[in-house]
């Protein structure tokens, strides 16, 4: 279900009961069977007698949207289940106005969705939305709906057992209850081609009435016929206006059938690669980016809603980006329209991370499932190019038909946007690189995870360090960096210092200059620095340097800037003052 964000909703935000489960008794018994009477009947006790050792009503609350991690610090480290319970009722004018749907933001990583004690839905992704329809199944009486949420790390999982990020539990974005009519558009995007043709798709849920589509700035009036799930072109004779990184221009589109109406605004550019170059409205364009998590800008916490995207993208947009990399996993929707809104082209990702069971059909199937939910609420947004399938994975016969198999998915559901994956280097004293991952050959942008200067590589032979491929396509450093401790200083030689991370970053963007293929004949068309901030990962625990934190950030947990927030942003700037 896409355009959520502008449908007629029933916020269940809020603060919900829970019941903390590490043993998952509230739904399997102790003979390894479904409890029939577990957590999720929300049963109350009927007489002084009646045995029930569980109540929501007077159990403690956690606040949805939210990590439970940062909002009790006994959860701090807690991975298991949760049990999420609260009251619905709806008035007499909602029961009576059509198809009414719940609508889960993200919950990570497993959840499952009960309604007056029946299990209706389970979803696997910890970072991707999801529906569940409940027409017919509340009235204005009081209903009882609850969601278990788990965010066990298992080894058939995407993502698995290991990452470096901290596993934040539970409703970590909005839930809401959606209406709509009896027939509505499940799904409607708008896109520009390549070659410059405004395309798009429709799936009609509910009947296979015609839609209507309008861009009245455009003189588009159509009506789309032809069954329920179709794909069109339109030819627009109106001159378009771009959208265009820096000059993010929107256009309202109106998609009716029925009686279901619904408003996006959607920017309209074309993204390609030339060679080594990637070319956005024709033009040769350089990637000045920086990587992100979904963490808030400060506090440590799993981000959600328009208040921390524009929290991160305020900082991103200080440092004189034009791009960034959503980092590993499929953002908030809000972070989405946000960049669609100031003109910042962004990088989605699936969380195909590290040691995946490649070899698993249904860990397959899962990626598929997850892949199609990121592309399908976003392929409307002009500042997405990427559709990145994977993070660091070891080259493999398995991970390379796992990963083509996905990119070809990929290609499917949107054949306008770039598809790549962030390929490991592994460790090095080379002063030419040659990326030669088989992968290279499917995917349309080579991205490049490397950390010379802190993970291996010396210093001094970076700035005259070549790449290249044997594939004709674009390089994107989607990593580089190294770590330092805000406030921390010392001589440049000094790990952990804002010195040494300032002087990793100096000679990095030499090498990069040297390599561009906006310039001249070089292969980099773009970087995405790792990373923002600094953000919780378990591994680093470094006492009084990482204390939790992974300390690759260009500003600390709380905002702080480092020295090589300065060194970035003035190469950015350069960069931006090149008009080519
Ligand atoms: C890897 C990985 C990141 C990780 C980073 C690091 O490249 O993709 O998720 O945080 O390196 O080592 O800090």
């Amino acid at each position: 279900m896409s355009n959520v964000l502008a449908r007629n909703l029933l916020s269940l935000d809020g603060d919900w009961n829970v019941i903390v489960d590490p043993y998952e008794m509230g739904y399997v018994g102790i003979l390894e069977q479904r409890n029939d009477r577990g957590f999720f009947r929300d049963h109350a006790p009927r007489h002084p007698g009646d045995r029930v050792e569980y109540d929501f009503d007077t159990a403690p609350t956690l606040t949805v949207p939210g990590d439970w991690n940062t909002q009790d610090e006994r959860l701090h480290y807690y991975e298991g289940t949760i049990w999420y319970r609260r009251k619905v009722a709806l008035t007499v004018d909602q029961v009576a106005s059509g198809r009414v749907f719940l609508h889960v933001g993200a919950a990570n990583h497993t959840s499952r969705v009960f309604l007056d004690g029946e299990e209706l839905a389970v979803h696997a992704g910890g970072f991707s939305p999801y529906a569940v329809e409940l027409t017919g199944r509340l009235n204005t009486e009081e209903h009882s709906l609850v969601i278990q949420v788990d965010n066990r790390r298992e080894r058939d999982r995407i993502p698995a057992m290991r990452s470096d990020w901290w596993n934040f539990g539970g409703i970590t974005r909005s839930v809401d209850l959606v209406f709509v009519p009896d027939t509505f558009l499940r799904h409607a995007w708008l896109t520009m081609a390549p070659d410059g043709r405004v395309i798009g798709g429709v799936e009609v849920d509910g009947s296979d009435d015609a839609v209507e589509l309008r861009i009245p700035e455009l003189g588009v009036d159509t009506v789309l016929t032809g069954g329920s799930s179709r794909h069109f072109k339109l030819d627009i004779d109106h001159e378009i206006e771009r959208w265009h990184p820096g000059r993010p221009r929107l256009y309202d589109v109106e998609w009716t059938v029925g009686h279901d109406a619904v408003i996006d605004q959607v920017g309209f550019r074309t993204i390609t690669t030339d060679g080594t170059r990637i070319v956005i409205n024709g033009e040769v364009t350089f990637l000045r980016g920086i990587s992100m998590h979904a963490e808030a800008i400060s506090g440590g916490r799993r981000s959600h809603g328009p208040t921390d995207a524009a929290g991160l993208f305020d900082s991103a947009e200080a440092l004189g980006v034009n791009f960034v990399r959503l980092a590993h996993y499929q953002h908030d929707e809000y972070m989405m329209r946000e960049a669609d809104r100031r003109g910042v082209l962004a990088w989605c990702e699936l969380p195909v991370y590290w040691g995946i069971a490649f070899d698993q059909p249904h860990v397959l199937e899962n990626a598929r499932e997850q892949l199609d939910e990121l592309i399908t609420r976003d392929r409307s947004r002009a500042s997405v190019i990427f559709w990145s399938v994977a993070n660091e994975t070891m080259p493999s016969p398995g991970r390379n038909a796992f990963l083509t198999d996905l990119a070809t998915r990929a290609r499917e559901l949107d054949p306008t946007r770039l598809i790549s994956a962030a390929l490991l280097t592994l460790p090095t004293d080379a002063q030419d690189h040659h990326v030669d991952d088989p992968l290279g050959a499917v995917i349309d942008v080579i991205a490049v995870n490397q950390y010379l200067g802190w993970y291996y590589g010396e210093r001094e032979k970076i700035a005259t360090t070549r790449w290249s491929t044997p594939f004709d396509k674009p390089i994107v450093f989607t990593e580089m960096g190294a770590g330092a401790k805000a406030g921390h200083h010392g001589n440049d030689e000094q790990i952990w210092t804002e010195e040494f991370q300032a002087a990793v970053y100096a000679v990095h963007t030499q090498m990069v200059n040297a390599n561009r293929s906006d310039l001249d004949n070089g292969v980099v068309a773009g970087m995405s620095p790792w990373i923002l901030k600094d953000f919780r990962a378990p591994v680093r625990v470094l006492p009084g340097i990482q204390d939790g934190y992974n300390r690759k950030g260009l500003v600390s947990e709380e905002g702080e800037r480092k020295l090589a927030f300065d060194v970035l942003h003035s190469f950015y700037d350069g960069v931006a003052s090149q008009v080519i």
